[in-house]
């Protein structure tokens, strides 16, 4: 049916071709939104398909495997595993980074695997296309920190391809990039020997030659190009006279590098902070599994150089070809008044078994240049700490959006780190002279003391009591001041939320609202502070700066004295809008509390409803400003004379009783997505004290004691054998880009990008009947219209004609 509709708008543009150019080109960008929206409804893929497909390409021997697909759920492990295997079975895989850039924090899955080549994209200009999705990994995060990626960039905009039919036609996307870098990678595989390939080729060393004979783009950073464009030839070059080793990728890490270090060289080292970590790929050229012969160690060039400590964590078996190693860097406690560069190497040797006909094993020495820019410690009230610990993505969980006015991108999947979609916000920071260090430890595990701010935004995790007394005392006693963005939770409305994923055969439902409310309720009781359930939305201003609160929470709690910013907006939650409607529509808005400030004890807190304005991802308007007005208060008690004025002041609490505050879902099993719930608290070798070890907090540990995180330990028994295992049931796991119904399974089809920049849509089921019928009724309207001049034209042609 919807190829006849198809059918007969083509028809009718045809018919209308000579018409008029600006018409013809009016419709057939609906025609193409049309289209592709079809496009996207009709297409769905299941993981069982790819294990297929992996199988046969493993059974039958393939070298090099092409895939212009991929999706944000690298938790799904029959797939992940499924592609270690096709790599371990020395299948070259290159894979589209994905399209949900500019964004950052929108790597694919599998492209953002270390042992696949991951592919990014640029246009002719050698620029990263728009579209090309950004770094950093996401598996790491909260505690550790992400890999670089993209591997390469090749060309992806606007390239010409054949179309199914005859002819060709431009296309652009990641999806276009990746097939030229295979296309490069087979020229690579044809030139060595055929007696040579088994024992120079795999998908290790063929990653060595793309991204060391890549040519490094002037203005890109390492999580939008990864090594580069990627350069046949140069790559020719190293694979002729290519020995089989291991290497480092980035193999430098040059804060003086600028804008290509980014976001290391945006914030020098300084003593005291939280260790800044560094995740570096190994890439082993030599075997499919290596092993780490010595551990790494850090050889400076010169007497400074000892200012800085760095701890390693590494793989502890290197498979399928690859693995990592993470620097936890810090600069030691007699370095506070240092200021200059520290330069060195990282040196490790890696290992790998005696290949067939070899008596002694592989073995080589890899080598990472350090070139750091360190300053002393900053003064407390320019040190801002962001909490990475209690923030929960997609996957595993059902973490909704922040902004519901979003509804093509219903998933909070992008990291919500100062270097994935909060990256502008941290860039600015930065610019204003702010300092900040990422926690991604308990509560707990930092010394208040140290720093002006706490900040937290969009969290959606729970706290643990002890936590709860710490920050309690950090602020009142020890001065910390405490910065809240929250977000909207409304239980009706996660309910109505849910869907149908007809991929995974079942019900998803949101485990939190935008944040956890109930949770960060807990957090600020002891200041007398709750948030309540609107979700509200609507214009406002604060001395002339025009914002937007998009989808954000109200206050209900606050205490007398504090300074309390309120503006009328409506309540579009569940439960509000069928108040509305109780309240017979026309009334009021009400005015709703969402902004407020608070001396209390030695701190300062302030508390403000939405966190989408810091958010790089779906922004409507920033609110940096607001940010940096709260910072110079918590930080610095600078008042703001507008945000501080009489007129707000609170002679009384803002006060409603327990009833009124949300509560949690009792429906679903948070424990499953928490690190906090049925967790024991640690603090891990992200913050101060596990790394220095001394000056723990003397709190109640439940549990284990501390310890340092164990090594990562690969299973080798499951990848290695490859049978056809269909087992995999239906478990299917691409879909399509726009569905409505599966929104939540948000794996991409195909990774093209369109040249027009068309909306996207939810398609409901509503939605495909209503934009057919609104593009009839458009092409009706340009038609009648066309039909209107030409009538025009004949009357007053013949005058025209007449004139000489
Ligand atoms: C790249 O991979 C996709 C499958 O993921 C395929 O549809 C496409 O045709 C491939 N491109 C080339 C040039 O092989
Ligand atoms: C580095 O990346 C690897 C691979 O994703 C991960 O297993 C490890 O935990 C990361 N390490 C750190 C410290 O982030
Ligand atoms: C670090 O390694 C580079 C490249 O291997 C080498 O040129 C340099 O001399 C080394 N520097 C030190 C201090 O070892
Ligand atoms: C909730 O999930 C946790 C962790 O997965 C599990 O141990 C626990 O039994 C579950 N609780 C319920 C009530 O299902
Ligand atoms: C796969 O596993 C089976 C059973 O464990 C074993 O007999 C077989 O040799 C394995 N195949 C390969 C290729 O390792």
């Amino acid at each position: 049916m919807i190829t006849l509709d198809m059918g007969h708008l083509w028809l009718v543009l045809l018919l209308v071709r000579t018409q008029n150019v600006l018409v013809l080109h009016r419709i057939l960008r609906f025609m193409l939104f049309v289209f592709l929206l079809m496009h996207s409804l009709l297409q769905v893929s299941y993981t069982s398909w790819f294990l297929d497909a992996f199988n046969y390409a493993i059974a039958t021997n393939m070298d090099v495997l092409n895939l212009s697909i991929g999706g944000p759920d690298y938790l799904d492990l029959p797939f992940v595993e499924k592609v270690w295997e096709i790599t371990a079975n020395n299948i070259i895989m290159v894979s589209a980074i994905g399209n949900d850039g500019p964004l950052y924090g929108t790597l694919n899955n599998p492209a953002d695997q270390s042992d696949v080549i991951g592919v990014g994209g640029i246009d002719y200009s050698d620029h990263i296309a728009s579209f090309s999705s950004r770094g950093m990994s996401t598996w790491e995060i909260p505690h550790g920190y992400g890999r670089v990626k993209p591997d390469v960039v090749a060309y992806g905009r606007e390239i010409m391809g054949s179309k199914i039919s005859t002819g060709c036609k431009s296309l652009s996307g990641t999806s276009v990039a990746s097939p030229v870098v295979a296309g490069v990678v087979c020229l690579l595989v044809s030139i060595i020997p055929e007696n040579k390939r088994k024992e120079i080729l795999n998908p290790a060393s063929m990653k060595q030659a793309l991204v060391e004979g890549a040519a490094k783009l002037a203005g890109p950073n390492m999580y939008e190009q990864g090594a580069g464009r990627v350069d046949l030839l140069e790559s020719f070059e190293i694979l002729k006279s290519y020995r089989p080793r291991a290497s480092i990728f980035p193999n430098i890490l040059d804060y003086t590098d600028c804008p290509y270090s980014w976001p290391f060289c945006h914030q020098p080292l300084y003593a005291g902070a939280m260790p800044v970590i560094f995740n570096a790929t190994i890439l082993n050229g030599m075997g499919v599994i290596g092993y780490v012969q010595s551990p790494p160690t850090w050889h400076p060039s010169d007497e400074e150089g000892n200012l800085l400590s760095i701890h390693f964590t590494y793989s502890e078996v290197i498979w399928p070809w690859t693995g990592y190693l993470a620097l936890h860097m810090q600069i030691k406690e007699e370095g506070a008044h240092f200021s200059g560069v520290i330069e060195g190497n990282v040196t490790i040797r890696i290992y790998s078994p005696p290949a067939q006909g070899e008596k002694a094993a592989r073995s080589s020495t890899c080598v990472l240049q350090l070139k750091l820019n360190v300053v002393p410690t900053p003064p407390r009230s320019k040190r801002v700490l962001w909490d990475q610990f209690h923030s929960i993505k997609y996957p595993p969980g059902y973490i909704p959006r922040d902004s519901l006015d979003v509804r093509n991108d219903i998933l909070d999947w992008h990291g919500d780190h100062l270097h994935t979609n909060f990256h502008i916000m941290f860039n600015m920071l930065r610019d204003t002279g702010y300092y900040v260090e990422t926690l991604g430890s308990p509560l707990t595990c930092f010394d208040a003391s140290q720093y002006g701010t706490l900040l937290l935004v969009d969290l959606e995790d729970e706290y643990f009591q002890e936590e709860i007394e710490k920050l309690r005392s950090d602020v009142i006693n020890t001065g910390l001041g405490l910065a809240v963005f929250a977000e909207w939770y409304n239980v009706d409305t996660m309910v109505k939320m849910r869907f149908f994923d007809d991929n995974t055969r079942s019900w998803w439902t949101p485990v939190t609202g935008g944040a956890n409310i109930p949770a960060l309720n807990d957090l600020l009781e002891p200041f007398g502070i709750a948030f309540g359930d609107k979700i509200l939305n609507g214009d406002f201003s604060i001395d002339g700066e025009q914002s937007r609160y998009a989808s954000g929470t109200d206050l209900m709690r606050f205490p007398r004295g504090g300074f309390v910013h309120s503006f009328p907006f409506l309540d579009s939650s569940e439960s509000g809008a069928t108040q509305n409607v109780l309240l017979n529509s026309g009334v009021n808005k009400a005015d709703s509390p969402i902004l407020g400030l608070l001396e209390v004890g030695k701190g300062r807190i302030a508390v403000y409803g939405d966190s989408n304005c810091l958010d790089s991802s779906h922004m409507v308007t920033n609110c940096y400003w607001l940010l940096r007005k709260i910072l110079d208060f918590t930080g610095s008690n600078i008042k703001d004379t507008v945000l501080f004025s009489e007129s707000v002041k609170q002679d009384m609490p803002v006060y409603e009783d327990d009833s009124h505050l949300p509560t949690r879902r009792t429906d679903v099993n948070f424990s499953v997505y928490s690190a906090v719930m049925g967790k024991d608290l640690v603090c891990r070798s992200d913050s101060r004290f596990e790394v220095w070890g001394t000056k723990g907090y003397n709190l109640h540990v439940r549990g284990r004691n501390k310890r340092l995180p164990g090594y990562h330990v690969i299973d080798l028994g499951r990848g290695l054998n490859s049978t056809f295992d269909t087992t995999g049931s239906r478990r299917p796991k691409f879909t399509e880009k726009n569905k409505g119904d599966s929104l939540g399974n948000r794996y991409l089809g195909l990774l093209y990008r369109d040249e027009l920049d068309v909306p996207e849509l939810v398609a409901s089921h509503w939605l495909v009947p209503a934009v057919v019928a609104v593009t009839g009724f458009l092409l009706f309207l340009s038609i009648w219209r066309i039909r209107q001049k030409r009538r025009r034209r004949r009357r007053s042609g013949s005058g025209r004609l007449a004139n000489p």
